[in-house]
């Protein structure tokens, strides 16, 4: 089976390159990455000379390139994105480049070239804040940040193809997720990394705003229970039910950490901030099987060992564009 991954150098794309690698014979995997800021290919120095896998340097945004690296392929995972909030919020144009032109690149080669299917990776962020209850596949997009607005926009655009061709894709809808590989730009690698440093960590307004968590390898096996048994053309949702507010992770991070409280450090709160995300994923457990199998507190220890033994790769995400970003995002709160 020939799978094209895009975005194979970033976090999660990079996990699901591994996690196919470690569980299937039968792959001949080819990875489609522009190596941005968060696409590090040190990710996958281990398989790098594996036969089943091929690294293709380009961007989805470029539509020739994927014409030709799309060609033959059996399934396409789109995990190509922009994927940040906060750089969203400071810089929105490549993420209208990457999240809608890109997408739009990729369905329009799977049309011509009649690609039999592709997984298209979005977010739960897309149906905005939920004050209560759980978003479900029907619910009405209401996202809040150019970030979310962008891959809402994606998202449209994979399900009028589905509709208007026939196009064979199947959009996903996942909570937060977290684990080895994640460049420290999100909450618990930020976090995690200047905790081991011995550093401060930046908390948002007041900390309770509520985020829902997948384990990296968690949300392998959805998208590949997903690839496999999901219906072309519908949406899946991928929770796990596992909802907190963001002191509760900051606290098991210092506790992980043998840190104490006054590592904690308040600041100004992101723009538009979305305060409680949930998601309903009955239909994909009901309808592919799957079943998340990772505790919060196990995948966290998981986490924060992975990024006390892998000081190279964590010493190598602490320079040039992140600083640049660090700096900048820090400055003013
Ligand atoms: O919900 C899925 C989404 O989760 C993904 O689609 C996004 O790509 C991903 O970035 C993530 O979005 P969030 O904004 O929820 O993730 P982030 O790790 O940036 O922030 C998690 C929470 O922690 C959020 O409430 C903001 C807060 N936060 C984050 C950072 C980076 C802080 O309090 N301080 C920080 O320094």
């Amino acid at each position: 089976m020939k799978i094209l991954i895009t975005g194979g150098a970033g976090f999660m794309g990079s996990n699901m390159i591994h996690y196919l690698l470690r569980t299937r014979e039968d792959v001949e995997i080819v990875n489609f990455d522009n190596l941005t800021y968060a696409g590090n290919l040190t990710s996958l120095s281990d398989i790098q000379d594996d036969p089943r896998y091929t690294f293709v340097k380009g961007s989805i945004a470029d539509a020739d390139a994927v014409d030709k690296v799309v060609q033959g392929m059996d399934l396409i995972i789109n995990y190509a994105a922009e994927t940040h909030v906060d750089r969203s919020i400071l810089e929105p144009k490549a993420f209208i480049d990457t999240n809608i032109q890109g997408v739009y690149n990729l369905l329009e080669a799977v049309r011509k070239h009649e690609i039999p299917r592709m997984v298209h990776i979005s977010t739960d962020e897309v149906y905005g804040a939920v004050m209560e209850g759980e978003s479900s596949e029907e619910d009405k997009f209401e996202p809040r940040s150019p970030y979310s607005a962008s891959k809402a926009a994606g998202d449209h655009l994979c399900h009028s193809y589905a509709v208007t061709y026939g196009t064979p894709v199947i959009i996903t809808h996942s909570c937060n997720f977290y684990g080895p590989y994640q460049f420290p730009e999100k909450l618990i690698p930020l976090f995690t990394m200047n905790l081991l440093e011995g550093k401060t960590v930046p908390v948002y307004g007041d900390g309770q705003q509520i985020r829902e968590w997948i384990f990296t390898e968690d949300h392998c096996r959805a998208i590949e229970a997903i690839a496999e048994k999901g219906r072309l053309g519908e949406t899946y949702n991928i929770g796990t039910g596992y909802r907190v507010p963001n002191m509760d992770v900051t606290r098991k991070l210092l506790e992980l950490t043998g840190r104490g409280e006054d590592a904690i450090e308040y600041v100004k709160d992101r723009p538009g901030h979305d305060r409680r995300y949930a998601i309903n994923s009955t239909k994909l457990r009901t309808e592919c099987g799957w079943e998340p199998l990772t505790s919060f507190e196990e995948g966290l220890a998981k986490t924060v060992d992975w990024y006390k033994t892998n000081t190279d790769w964590v010493d190598g995400c602490r320079t040039g564009a992140y600083k640049e970003y660090y700096d900048k995002q820090y400055k003013d709160r």
